[in-house]
């Protein structure tokens, strides 16, 4: 492919945790990426400036520092990049943050989600790839979660920011044909990780001989997917992006909060302080995905051990990592 065919990918929220390793993964795919990303300081703006630093060179990718609901600068962004497809990453996460302040979630997550969408209408772009979430399943009874659950009773105004974003994403495809997958990421952890997930910050505090604060009563779950598999489910939508689709991106494996710890713990060589609190508000019990729509239609084979990703992650950490 020269130079002139590679086709371009706009990436919102490029400089984050799973935006930086898809940018660079979208590069070794001999795609142009151009980086969308704020720099907000949900969590220190410097760590997102080091995530992409080293792409900076590349003459491949390109970053704007705009803000997603910025009409007028998503519209000069495209006009420039003429973009192929969008993947759109840029959101406030986090759950118990947007319990505070949930008119600031809705704003990035929901009207940014649309400014993207209606730019894309003005420039002909018609294909995306939404990052949605596993906190769309609320406290869903039915265990693994299947995309043909009902999603009615999310818990958290993040939560149902995304599950609006997903309703937004589907009033497009049916008005304009637009053709989007969303995908569901079930906790995604590796290098880089956000500092306020609980594998980064139970780390951190271990580390530091801090308690941990574990909120229940250490036997709730989750299902937990390495950043390398994340990356697969994005890039196997890439080419079978058709129609309206919705997708788990999980590895199907239930990791007890207690098992988390004693891995992490294993890895570090140390042992936590631990503190026990009541179940936090918006925070689930459970998660656990039936990835089968994902393998039959997308390919997806999640194949990371966790003890192996944790063990990864805590090189990271304890090499070069923030
Ligand atoms: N990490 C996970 O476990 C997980 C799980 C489910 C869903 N997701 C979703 O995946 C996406 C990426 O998550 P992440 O963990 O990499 O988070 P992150 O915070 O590291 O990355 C998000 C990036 O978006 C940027 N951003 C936020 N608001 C913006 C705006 N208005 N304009 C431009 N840029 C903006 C931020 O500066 C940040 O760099 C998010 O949409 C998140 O909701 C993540």
């Amino acid at each position: 492919m020269t130079k002139k065919d590679k086709s371009c990918i706009l990436v919102t929220g490029g400089a984050g945790f799973i935006g930086s390793h898809l940018c660079e993964y979208l590069l070794r795919s001999d795609h142009k990426v151009v980086c969308v990303d704020n720099f907000n300081n949900f969590y220190d703006p410097g760590i997102k400036e080091q995530n992409i630093s080293a792409l900076m060179n590349n003459e491949d990718f390109s970053l704007v520092r705009a803000d997603i609901r910025n009409r007028a600068g998503m519209a000069e962004i495209f006009e420039e990049n003429n973009p192929d497809l969008i993947i759109h990453l840029a959101a406030m996460p986090g759950v118990r943050p947007s319990i505070i302040d949930p008119f600031h979630y809705y704003d990035v997550n929901v009207n940014g989600t649309l400014t993207v969408l209606e730019t894309m209408r003005r420039f002909n772009v018609s294909r995306m790839i939404f990052a949605s979430s596993s906190s769309v399943y609320g406290n869903n009874a039915k265990i693994p979660f299947s995309e043909s659950d009902p999603v009615d009773n999310p818990i958290s105004p993040y939560a149902s920011s995304k599950r609006a974003c997903e309703l937004l994403c589907s009033t497009y495809h049916s008005l304009y044909r637009f053709e989007i997958s969303c995908l569901r990421f079930f906790t995604v952890y590796g290098p880089r990780q956000r500092p306020d997930l609980a594998i980064h910050s139970f780390t951190n505090k271990i580390i530091d001989d801090r308690p941990i604060q574990i909120y229940g009563d250490g036997n709730s779950f989750r299902d937990y997917t390495y950043i390398d598999d994340a990356l697969q489910g994005i890039g196997n939508s890439i080419s079978r992006l058709k129609g309206f689709n919705i997708y788990n991106i999980g590895e199907s494996r239930k990791v007890l909060l207690s098992e988390v710890i004693e891995t992490i713990e294993d890895a570090l060589g140390k042992k936590a302080i631990k503190e026990f609190l009541p179940f936090q508000a918006g925070d689930v019990n459970a998660t656990y995905a039936d990835i089968s729509k994902a393998m039959r239609e997308l390919d997806y084979k999640p194949s990371f051990d966790f003890k192996k990703g944790i063990a990864e992650f805590i090189r990271w950490k304890l090499g070069r990592g923030f």
